[in-house]
């Protein structure tokens, strides 16, 4: 895995990726909306971190700041929600409540692996195999009150957009 990661990205700081430290949730959404201005193409991100570690919050915001005009509802009870972001279609899952990866196959999730299309799933280590493979990896965790977040790259398109993350 390791070794695969690092002839994806010979620059040494890829596998480590970048880290902010967010003090509440209005952080959450500024760095979301940070990477809604740098996405060009496609993504997809995987969102890891325990209950209430706040990947709801950067889903919605990330969605809002990529042109979703409508309401961002939360994909726990229906696993996925669809959306249009400006021209390009946006995928918004929540895996918490699966309990075999096999129960995504009649959600008919090919649309998902559309080059153009924003993919964003919370716990998709339990959507494992059925999943279009991350760009983007977020790991958010507890931290003094707030959270703290590390973004890291797994496809050259991932390494891409987290460069251009100003
Ligand atoms: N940086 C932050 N600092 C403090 N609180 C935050 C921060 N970001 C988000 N929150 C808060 O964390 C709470 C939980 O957020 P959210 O529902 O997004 O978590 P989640 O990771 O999606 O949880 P679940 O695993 O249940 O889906 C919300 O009340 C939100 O306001
Ligand atoms: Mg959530």
């Amino acid at each position: 895995m390791t070794e695969h990661r690092a002839t994806d990205h010979p620059s040494p700081d890829s596998d480590a990726g970048r880290t902010w430290n967010l003090p509440d949730e209005a952080a959450t959404a500024a760095l979301a909306a940070r990477l809604a201005r740098v996405l060009e193409e496609g993504m997809v991100l995987y969102l890891h971190g325990p209950l209430g570690a706040g990947k709801t919050s950067f889903a919605r915001a990330l969605l809002g700041a990529s042109g979703v005009g409508e309401r961002i509802k939360s994909p726990t009870y229906s696993l996925v929600e669809g959306y249009a972001a400006g021209a390009r279609p946006a995928w918004h899952l929540d895996l918490y409540r699966i309990a075999d990866p096999g129960e995504l196959e009649w959600l008919g999730l090919d649309a998902l692996s559309e080059p153009a299309a924003l993919v964003l799933v919370e716990w998709p280590e339990r959507g494992r195999g059925a999943l279009p493979p991350a760009d983007l990896q977020l790991h958010l965790a507890y931290a003094d009150g707030g959270r703290h977040a590390r973004l890291q790259a797994v496809t050259p398109r991932g390494a891409r957009l987290l460069q251009r993350l100003r």
